[in-house]
């Protein structure tokens, strides 16, 4: 029996599987609102994610109705890039900047100054975004000098998770690749960076890949949740490599399409794939030997769960999108830019603005709704063009999250995608592929990709029946952002 456990930003889950890849029990905790005190900050506090997976995991002992010692490995993982800051008594400076937090745009260029874009990119294989725990701390150092000069240890969220529960300060290289202090192609810290940046390499935790076991339930970890002392606890991933292991995306040439609040196309790679103006992320992967790349879109689920609530408050999700399921593709005309909350592929631009274009008065509330759902797929299928410019394969495609869910939103991404699309029969999401890396860690699997051939099936297909349609709607769509740039830019 495995322990996976997801810090995300909503709350913290709990997922018990035993060796059959069978979920026996599944817990969650809600965390407090995340705090913004301005426009574009987003804080939240390490002791409530704490205490949420204190909960969630009491909570899933009870509902399996097992003694902890059946558990045989734990593994981690959790919203990525936020930045945890202890003191050298392992004591919280201040909250978390978290991953969707967008105040480091002076930093980033502070740092792409410092070192040069190219070079940053051909050290972490990133560039510098907002998003990225190392601009965070240079944010710090820029504003709190005072607590700046305190820090000892820097963790991402799931790491101080960890710390609490075994006393011990480690990462995996998955989660590490989104710190931009990696260096991802050698699966090593970049001295170089850090050194750049004024960070010292004393600050940074030991890094493992994700299925390593890197510490084992201490004391007051048995004391906090009822785990059993020494249970071997694997270094995990981020959410999305977690969440891709989860989805059995562990060979080149298998790509997930996964529509939560953001939008992610992850495609797993064997060699770290570079896209030099760095509009994809390039991460190592959850699983050694492999990287992955993936294009987020911020506003996926988000601009469905907008529209609803400001235009059809009260109304649930399957009432809304089964309405647009009597309008045809393409919206007859309409599209939805889907750039609520600024946007990450391919435009790398938090100041983009979102938009409905083409309305007439034939228009229905229906054809809106189809039209948010076709302009958040026209914007993943942004990051399958890059792909393809940068040669990474895509065999097979899996959707995960609600998008997975709404058979209207599987059509419409099979038929925008342009190929067939692969449904799972259970997708877990991150503490799933959490609980198979802590499965590996015991040599219960030889491997990830073991572990994903034992555990993962697909249960069905959805192949495209308007690809040729939805291909003249695409082009389109790829003409709307430059058009909203010169709207939105303020005038001089
Ligand atoms: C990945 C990313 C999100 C967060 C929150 O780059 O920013 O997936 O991990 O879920």
């Amino acid at each position: 029996m495995f322990l996976g456990i997801d810090v995300g930003t909503g709350g913290t889950r709990a997922v018990l599987v035993n060796r059959d890849g069978h979920v026996i029990a599944s817990c969650s905790s809600e965390h407090a609102p995340i705090h913004s005190e301005r426009i574009g900050w987003a804080e939240q506090d390490p002791a409530d994610w704490w205490r949420a997976a204190r909960t969630a995991i009491g909570d899933v002992l009870k509902q399996a109705d097992l003694p902890s010692s059946k558990i045989e490995s734990i593994g981690l993982t959790g919203q990525m890039h936020g930045c945890v800051m202890l003191d050298s008594n392992g004591e919280v400076l201040r909250p978390a900047l978290i991953w969707c937090d967008q105040r480091t745009q002076p930093e980033c260029d502070w740092l792409e100054a410092k070192i040069g874009r190219a070079r940053l990119i051909e050290l972490t294989s990133n560039p510098a975004l907002p998003n990225f725990t190392l601009t965070k701390l240079l944010w710090v150092r820029d504003h709190q000098p005072e607590i700046f000069s305190r820090i000892a240890h820097v963790l991402c969220p799931k790491d101080y998770v960890r710390y609490e529960l075994t006393g011990e300060l480690a990462i995996d290289m998955q989660e590490a690749s989104g710190t931009l202090l990696l260096d991802v192609a050698n699966r090593r810290w970049s001295t170089e960076v850090a050194e750049a940046a004024g960070i010292p390499m004393a600050w940074l935790p030991r890094l493992f890949e994700g299925p390593e076991v890197c510490a084992r339930i201490n004391d007051a970890g048995v004391a906090a949740t009822g785990l059993a002392a020494g249970t071997p606890v694997v270094a995990g991933a981020g959410d999305q490599g977690a969440g891709a292991v989860g989805m059995g995306i562990v060979s080149s040439g298998s790509v997930s399409a996964t529509i939560g609040t953001s939008g992610v196309v992850f495609a797993s790679t064997d060699r770290p794939a570079l896209d030099p103006q760095g509009r994809l992320h390039t991460f190592c992967h959850a699983a050694p030997g492999l990287w992955h790349v993936m294009g987020v879109t911020n506003g996926a689920g988000l601009s469905l769960r907008w529209f609803r609530d400001t235009f059809a408050p009260g109304t649930d999700y399957d009432t809304l999108v089964g309405e647009a399921s009597s309008i045809p593709a393409g919206s007859e005309g309409l599209l939805w830019a889907p750039y609520l909350f600024g946007e990450r592929t391919p435009h790398l631009d938090p100041l983009a603005r979102a938009a409905f274009v083409g309305l007439t008065a034939s228009h229905t509330r229906a054809h809106c709704v189809r039209a948010v759902l076709e302009g958040v797929a026209f914007s993943l299928k942004d990051t399958f063009t890059l792909f393809a410019e940068l040669g990474i394969p895509v065999t097979r495609i899996r959707l995960g999250g609600g998008g997975a869910r709404s058979p209207l939103w599987q059509q419409i991404q099979a038929d925008i995608y342009g190929q067939p699309v692969e449904l799972l029969a259970a997708e877990e999401g991150g503490a799933y592929g959490a609980a198979l890396l802590a499965g590996v860690g015991v040599k219960a699997w030889p491997t990830v990709e073991a572990a994903c051939a034992a555990t993962i099936q697909v249960a069905g297909e959805v192949a495209p029946r308007s690809a040729k349609e939805m291909a003249s709607a695409y082009e389109s769509f790829r003409r709307l952002y430059p058009a909203l740039k010169q709207v939105s830019e303020p005038r001089s």
